[in-house]
């Protein structure tokens, strides 16, 4: 059987995956309901739908005397405003009319080899089928198309939108969800993560209840704020049971992610643009695309949606030859010296690089123009010889002479008031005629809607990196987008789409040219980790916070929707720059090895004994990396309620395991932590390398093991357990 399937007597679409279907019929008058999405099942779902007279929920008028057929009670697959479903709607357009109403009835399907792509946005790439399915309203005109992919043994079904006016004049989108859940019955809870500015993606876990929860973005870029990453879990389910689904949204910009339930107590769930800061026009035969949403279902608890979203993101969303390479090991030039550097600077940092063993030196902030602090300089991307005396070009030569490779940092989407190019192209910033901009970092944004800018910037930049050999790039961006006005269009409802059309481009084009270089995605740390990034990026600086003990939280926020190969971790210097911590080296190496592991400090200020340690932390990282980037994943506590945080990383075949532990507090006469393990072959034995205990798959998944009781703050273990050859 086929993934996708339609029964032309029924007219129910099926959608299968290795463990999940999903299923859609087109009902009598046309209307797409949508019937299940869960575990895998044979057959039509369609008896799950019933009609009852139900009192202030109407009827459409082909429903005739019918008085219990509802859309406001079926449940739907691609809602609309003006049908009488008065819930929160995939779909909010103003007609050429005036009217703001759309009435979408199926008109055909097409089912092909393959997973579709989206012009000008990214999307998941692979083998798989596609499905799309013709809706259109015959008044107006408007033609909507629903894509959906399938890669059935990822166990992930994509979606998003293609609508066309195919009216007579002018219309616009006000809001579109990629996305739209309806689950007719069972009660739900919507894990989301938030956060702020070096404390990105706290998880929040919640009932789904009677109104809307909504979060989201209206920043200009997906934000530290809400993640553009949710799932849907049944009340019960945990880490290792129960019933989850998870939306990701592959896209950088605004974002809108609804929950909440009806009145008959069943649950919509959503997932896309939004309509935040949207009024996009749609001149007659013009089409525009909706970005792209990831799902993925799990029968057995969150562990298992982390490790389908995991994998996919690695296989299906990261491209060229990094997404499934280990990275290098890098040492990053800023909490070492922030804007205080000259050539020599660096190269005595890439000096002590050497001597520990590190791959490549990172220049970060501060190498061009006039940037001595955040004031100025940005847009100028011209080397500043006075700080680096023979350029880029002589930098990376003189690096790579001494067999590291060089890195550097960019933050192409902004200007600084203060810099050549703002004085010569004022209006290239985004700024509302007549007001004065809102400022965030002393920097305004570049119109990257406008091809002429984009153009301009990339030919700056890319006469940069052609002046050596740079193979890694640090793409920043440090504000939000708030006077939102291009002077290039009249209809500023389009900008922030057309902004991301622009960067994507740009991004685009970059790998396209510079095939074999790494782009690191930032944003003040993680403020633009999204599945939209990483199709660009295929690591991204997961927070400007490198505390140990905040990184626990933060990463374990971001695992649940993202591998640890995609999030830049680095071991900085004590007392910590964000917290004023004092953690142990061992610590800080630990919960940066469980990332693309690296370093921001300066090396040179280690004490020889302290650069022997981080010689050996690197010798041994290199040999977990392999089964840190590809082993699956298992988060063991909590950090927000644990004291031993513990987290693992399993070979996908049982044949060893990875055990890291952090302790994030210390009392007297501490009683044991204990943790168990999981993913081990029960029926087998294992080693652990560093104790020699020998113990048995089952017991270590079952009874557990009792973590290590040492006095001092924040220690951290490490244990590696091996699966012993049958005798
Ligand atoms: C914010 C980033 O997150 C930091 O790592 C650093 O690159 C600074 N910007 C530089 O301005």
């Amino acid at each position: 059987m086929p993934p996708i399937t339609f029964d032309g007597a029924t007219r129910v679409f099926t959608i299968n995956t290795d463990n999940s279907t999903y299923q859609m019929k087109a009902d009598r008058y046309g209307f797409l309901l949508h019937l299940y999405y869960g575990g895998r099942i044979e057959g039509d779902a369609s008896y799950l739908v019933t009609c009852r007279d139900r009192g202030f929920s109407a009827n459409p008028y082909d429903a005739g005397e019918d008085r219990t057929y509802s859309l406001d009670a079926l449940p739907l697959e691609f809602p609309t405003v003006g049908t009488g479903d008065f819930r929160p709607v995939a779909l909010s357009v103003e007609n050429a009319d005036g009217t703001m109403s759309a009435d979408l009835r199926y008109r055909g399907h097409r089912i092909t080899e393959g997973k579709y792509s989206i012009p000008g946005l990214p999307a998941a790439h692979g083998k798989g089928m596609t499905l799309e399915i013709d809706l259109s309203d015959d008044v107006t005109g408007l033609s909507v198309t629903l894509l959906y992919g399938v890669i059935p043994e990822k166990d992930v079904i994509t979606r998003s939108v293609r609508i066309t006016n195919g009216g007579d004049g002018r219309m616009y989108i006000l809001k579109v969800q990629s996305a739209s859940l309806d689950f007719l019955h069972g009660s739900y809870d919507l894990i989301s993560f938030y956060g702020r500015h070096a404390m990105e993606r706290n998880l929040q876990r919640s009932a789904i209840a009677h109104g809307t929860t909504v979060i989201g973005s209206a920043r200009g870029a997906s934000s530290h704020q809400y993640n553009p990453f949710v799932i849907v879990a049944g009340r019960n389910t945990d880490e290792d049971a129960g019933e989850a689904y998870a939306l990701s949204f592959v896209y950088s910009g605004n974002f809108s992610a609804e929950a909440g339930k009806d009145q008959y107590n069943q649950t919509r769930v959503s997932m896309g643009l939004g309509g935040n800061l949207l009024r996009y026009p749609l001149e007659k035969g013009e089409v525009f695309h909706a970005p792209e949403v990831i799902m993925t279902y799990s029968a057995s608890g969150l562990s298992k949606i982390s490790h389908n979203m995991h994998r996919f993101i690695r296989e299906n969303i990261c491209r060229g030859g990094f997404a499934d390479a280990v990275r290098p090991v890098l040492v990053n030039s800023w909490e070492a010296s922030y804007f205080d550097f000259t050539e020599e600077t660096i190269l005595n940092l890439a000096k002590n690089a050497k001597e520990v063993g590190l791959d490549m030196v990172v220049l970060d902030d501060g190498w061009f123009g006039k940037r001595d602090g955040d004031m100025s300089g940005l847009g100028d991307w011209s080397v500043n010889e006075g700080k680096l005396r023979g350029g880029i070009g002589k930098l990376t030569r003189d690096i790579n002479a001494m067999g590291l490779k060089f890195g550097l940092w960019v933050e192409p989407e902004m200007v600084s008031e203060d810099s050549d190019l703002y004085r010569a192209h004022p209006d290239w910033a985004l700024a509302i005629p007549g007001r004065k901009p809102v400022r965030g970092r002393y920097q305004l944004v570049l119109d990257f809607s406008r091809k002429e800018v984009r153009d301009y910037v990339f030919d700056s930049i890319s006469s940069v990196l052609d002046q050596g050999n740079v193979e890694y790039l640090k793409w920043d961006m440090n504000r939000h987008l708030i006077d939102i006005y291009s002077s290039a269009t009249k209809d500023q409802g389009r900008v922030i789409y057309d902004y991301y059309l622009g960067l994507y481009e740009f991004l685009e084009r970059l790998c396209e040219r510079y095939p074999g270089m790494l782009i690191e995605g930032c944003s003040g740390g993680g403020g633009r980790f999204d599945a939209g990034m990483l199709y660009y990026t295929p690591q991204i600086w997961t927070s400007d916070n490198t505390d140990a003990i905040d990184r626990l939280r933060i990463q374990y926020g971001t695992s649940f929707g993202y591998p640890v190969c995609t999030m830049g971790s680095h071991v900085s210097a004590v007392p910590n720059h964000q917290t004023g911590r004092v953690t142990p080296l061992k610590t800080r190496t630990i919960v940066a090895s469980s990332g693309t592991f690296g370093y921001e400090l300066d090396l040179g200020r280690l004490s020889a004994e302290e650069k022997a340690e981080v010689r050996e932390d690197i010798e041994c990282y290199r040999r977990f990396a392999p089964l840190i980037a590809k082993g699956l994943y298992y988060r063991l506590s909590d950090p927000f309620e644990d004291e031993a945080v513990a987290w693992e990383f399993a070979a996908e075949d049982g044949s060893e395991a990875l055990l890291f532990a952090v302790m994030q507090s210390v009392h007297g006469n501490m009683t044991d932590s204990h943790v168990r393990l999981k993913g081990l072959d029960g029926k087998a034995m294992y080693r652990e390398e560093s104790t020699g205990l020998v113990a048995s798959g089952s017991a270590l998944m079952n009874a557990g093991l009792p973590l290590p009781v040492e006095s001092g703050e924040y220690n951290a273990y490490q244990f590696h357990f091996v699966k012993e050859e049958k005798r």
